[in-house]
């Protein structure tokens, strides 16, 4: 039965919604001076929020001195990469570190999964060695192994375990790759390249790329809807918008701050956009299923798609629908998160290097026609009406209010379960 069918995806997502997280590394590693660096980094690089959010993995840790070689001497976003491959996403405690059959193995780690590691560079060669040593290298063919184990840190079985290591595993170019500073990077051409030139270019005719460059530097998170996404039935037309009006979506699509994935899916808190003005005002809300996450905005939500850009601090992710405040389109603003059937917990990890998961189609040709620019808005058009009047019903709304549809819809099925 359908109504089932929400009522049970509804429970799901209440469910997954509220896990509590497994462990928290920064707390393990607290109170070991030995590893206070590598602490700091693996909370500067927001790698700790990856690492609390998943299951089943090996930390490999470096003390303060091993960690000398990559502390300080690097952009934060190449120290990142040369940390993502110490998290081995595969529990080895020190009992199975010497039982890998045939002596030798290759490990994923949370490299692997950044996009990027180029071919196998986000694999580790784990080896047991003659004399009971173990040794750890690049999995890039004619690697050395140069760091090896030392001794266990701490064990949580099978969630966690942190081993420390004599020094850090260097995948070829790793420490040398381009870190482009923010502020050098085009996200115009970035976004383009992604399938998101209706975002683009609306970001430039707003003149809101320079608020977002502007940002760039401090650190900024920014989800781009997708093409297609402009296109979907139940977003309002954008040419009956005002300026002012189009400036606070484009601004509601960004938050100050650096929040990689795992960073969102351990989001507690409402998330505070560009466009936010006051308590409350133009906030996103979180929720996480397994390796999906889903950005709430009161009348519509979105999956988080794929990562376009991870380089700190500057974050770029695609979306799937266009993110609708509120405060532009709802009637009464919902503090809980409507339920969206469309964007149920998808097992596609955003997280993937590939292209596209399914919820990026080909892009259609008329993807690439630009949008009206919002200037075209005549003066004194109902579009310039002040927005959130008490009364505003579709018909004399500012702004065709098609989107909370769905949400009506949604709300409307939840009530009629409860209700029966
Ligand atoms: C391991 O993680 C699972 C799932 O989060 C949790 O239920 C379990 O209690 C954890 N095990 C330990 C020993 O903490
Ligand atoms: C993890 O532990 C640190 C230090 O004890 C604490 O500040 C932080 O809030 C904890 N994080 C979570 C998600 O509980
Ligand atoms: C171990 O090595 C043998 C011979 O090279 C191979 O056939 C086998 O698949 C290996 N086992 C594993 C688990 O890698
Ligand atoms: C790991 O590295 C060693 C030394 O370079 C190599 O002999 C071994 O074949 C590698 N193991 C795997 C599984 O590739
Ligand atoms: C960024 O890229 C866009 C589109 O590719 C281009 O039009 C623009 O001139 C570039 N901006 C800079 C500052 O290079
Ligand atoms: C709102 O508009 C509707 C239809 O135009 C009207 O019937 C109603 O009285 C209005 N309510 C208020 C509070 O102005």
């Amino acid at each position: 039965m359908g109504a089932l069918h929400y009522l049970f995806l509804f429970l799901t997502l209440s469910a997954l919604s509220t896990t509590t997280l497994a462990h928290n590394i920064t707390d393990i590693l607290s109170g070991l001076p030995d590893y206070s660096e590598f602490n700091k980094y693996l909370t500067q690089t927001k790698l700790a929020d990856e690492i609390n959010s998943r299951e089943t993995i090996t930390v490999l840790a470096l003390n303060n001195a091993a960690m000398s070689a990559l502390a300080g001497k690097h952009p934060l976003s190449v120290i990142k990469n040369a940390l993502s491959l110490l998290v081995v996403l595969d529990y080895y405690d020190p009992t199975k570190l010497h039982q890998i059959s045939n002596g030798s193995t290759l490990s994923t780690t949370l490299y692997q999964t950044t996009g990027n590691a180029p071919g196998n560079l986000g694999f580790v060669n784990i080896t047991d060695l003659q004399g009971g040593k173990v040794g750890f290298g690049s999995a890039a063919p004619g690697s050395k192994l140069d760091a090896s184990y030392t001794k266990s840190v701490k064990q949580i079985p099978y969630n966690i375990s942190v081993l420390e290591i004599s020094a850090p595993i260097i995948a070829p170019g790793i420490l040398t790759a381009p870190a482009p500073t923010p502020s050098d990077v085009n996200i115009t051409a970035l976004l383009e390249k992604a399938g998101c030139k209706t975002f683009a270019s609306l970001l430039q005719s707003s003149g809101v790329i320079k608020t977002y460059q502007a940002a760039a530097d401090k650190g900024l998170t920014i989800f781009a809807p997708n093409d297609e996404a402009f296109k979907a039935k139940g977003v309002p037309d954008l040419s009956k918008l005002t300026n002012a009006e189009i400036v606070s979506l484009l601004q509601y699509h960004a938050a100050a701050g650096y929040s990689p994935f795992g960073s969102l899916k351990t989001q507690k808190d409402p998330i505070t956009t560009l466009a936010s003005n006051g308590a409350g005002k133009f906030d996103l809300t979180v929720t996480a299923a397994g390796d999906s996450v889903t950005l709430h905005t009161g009348v519509d939500s979105s999956r988080v798609a794929d990562t376009v850009l991870d380089s700190t601090p500057l974050m770029i992710f695609t979306v799937d629908n266009v993110l609708l405040p509120a405060e532009l389109f709802g009637k009464s603003p919902s503090p809980a998160p409507a339920l969206e059937p469309v964007s149920a917990p998808s097992p596609s990890p955003a997280t993937t290097p590939s292209p596209a998961p399914a919820s990026v189609e080909a892009p259609s040709p008329l993807a690439a026609s630009p949008p009206a620019p919002p200037s075209e808005t005549p003066q004194g058009a109902p579009s310039d009406a002040p927005v959130g009047s008490e009364n505003s019903t579709a018909d004399n709304a500012a702004i065709p209010v098609t989107a909370p549809a769905l949400f009506t819809v949604s709300a409307t099925v939840i009530c009629s379960i409860l209700m029966s």
